[in-house]
């Protein structure tokens, strides 16, 4: 292995399922308001797949059209990693179906489970793999079909969650010409799972009349929990990566859209303006893993992302699991 090469990331781009779903309609199916979930959440509405759209319908889009922004044809992919907790099925990894649905003809793939980090850890190992010559262009899409594991009877939870996919194709930086990769953390704390999980349909628990009966399909959540550990687990990472290059050098904040609040009291405990934090969690919810790529790609299109200026992206989630990427775009 020789010295290690620069990566750069070449193609961004994300796709949301059409419906969107506003408060008002959840108002009919659990006790709640458009008050109390704007209030608690920011949410204004989320979308929602159509009931024959799987989550690769979703990945294949954002997929497509990461590689026409980066002016990529399917046959250069030589990994697809597809981070996601409501992939198409437990296995095969939904990546396969996500490479043939695209033409990626020459790729390997697997899917990575690691919840709302799931993008942010696949971009590090994407990294790695071009930074080491190993390969020179990885595919790391990050989707969700959340609207499939949510119980809409549960208030706590379905208020929260959204559909869509976010993409990201990285290639040495020789070829992309932009968003250097500078480094990231992939950080745990197990024996969490009463915080965030889907306690049925796994080895512990497997699918019976009870786990359906039981409603252990769905996401269960202890909200408090995460809210206090989220917030100072955003700050901390913001500020230990930025603070090294100096806070003048930050361009923007892509957090993963967990909650507004969450976000907003992250920025206020390191003294982050909010003008550095891009959030469009207002009108997607928390898409889990296609969260980070979905709203880099919307700052993207936006005109937010400043040539020179570094992006950090944190992220946390079940595991409880949690880390960065950051880049100089
Ligand atoms: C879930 C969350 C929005 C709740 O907000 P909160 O400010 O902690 O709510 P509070 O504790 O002040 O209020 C809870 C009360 O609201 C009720 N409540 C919960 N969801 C509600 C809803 N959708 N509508 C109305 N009331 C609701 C609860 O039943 C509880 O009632 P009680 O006090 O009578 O028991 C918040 O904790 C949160 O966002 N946590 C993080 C969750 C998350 O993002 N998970 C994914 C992480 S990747």
């Amino acid at each position: 292995m020789g010295d290690l090469i620069r990566v750069g990331i070449a193609g961004v781009g994300a796709y949301a399922p059409e419906r969107a779903m506003h408060n008002s309609e959840l108002e009919k199916l659990v006790e709640t308001s458009d008050e109390w979930i704007q209030q608690r959440t920011g949410i204004r509405s989320r979308r929602i797949a159509a009931p024959d759209e799987a989550a690769s319908d979703l990945a294949r889009e954002a997929s497509l059209r990461a590689l026409a922004e980066g002016d990529i044809s399917p046959e250069e992919v030589d990994l697809i990693i597809c981070a996601t907790v409501s992939g198409d099925q437990p296995f095969p990894a939904t990546a396969c179906r996500i490479g043939a649905d695209i033409g990626a003809t020459r790729a390997g793939g697997w899917d990575l489970g690691a919840a709302c980090s799931g993008w942010v850890f696949g971009a590090q190992v994407a990294a790695q793999f071009i930074a080491t010559g190993t390969y020179k262009c990885v595919l790391v899409v990050g989707v969700e079909k959340l609207s499939s594991i949510v119980d809409y009877q549960n208030r706590e939870t379905c208020v929260l969650f959204g559909d869509g996919a976010g993409a990201t194709v990285f290639t040495p930086y020789e070829r992309a010409q932009r968003a250097e990769y500078l480094g990231g953390s992939t950080c745990m704390e197990g024996a969490q799972e009463d915080v965030l999980m889907v306690p049925g349909g796994g080895s512990r628990h497997p699918a019976s009349h009870e786990t359906i009966e039981q409603r252990l399909h769905y996401i269960h959540m202890g909200g408090k929990k995460v809210y206090r550990f989220a917030v100072k687990t955003l700050a901390d990472l913001v500020k230990t990566s930025v603070e090294p290059y100096g806070w003048d050098e930050l361009g923007l904040v892509v957090p993963h859209q967990v909650n507004l609040r969450i976000i907003e009291s992250a920025a206020e405990r390191i003294d982050l303006p909010m003008e550095k934090v891009y959030t469009n969690i207002q009108s997607f919810g928390n898409t889990s893993a296609a969260s980070v790529p979905l709203a880099l790609n919307e700052a993207m299109e936006a005109g937010k992302l400043e040539k020179g200026k570094l992006v950090c992206m944190p992220a946390f989630g079940a595991g409880m699991a949690w880390g960065h990427v950051l880049v100089r775009w």
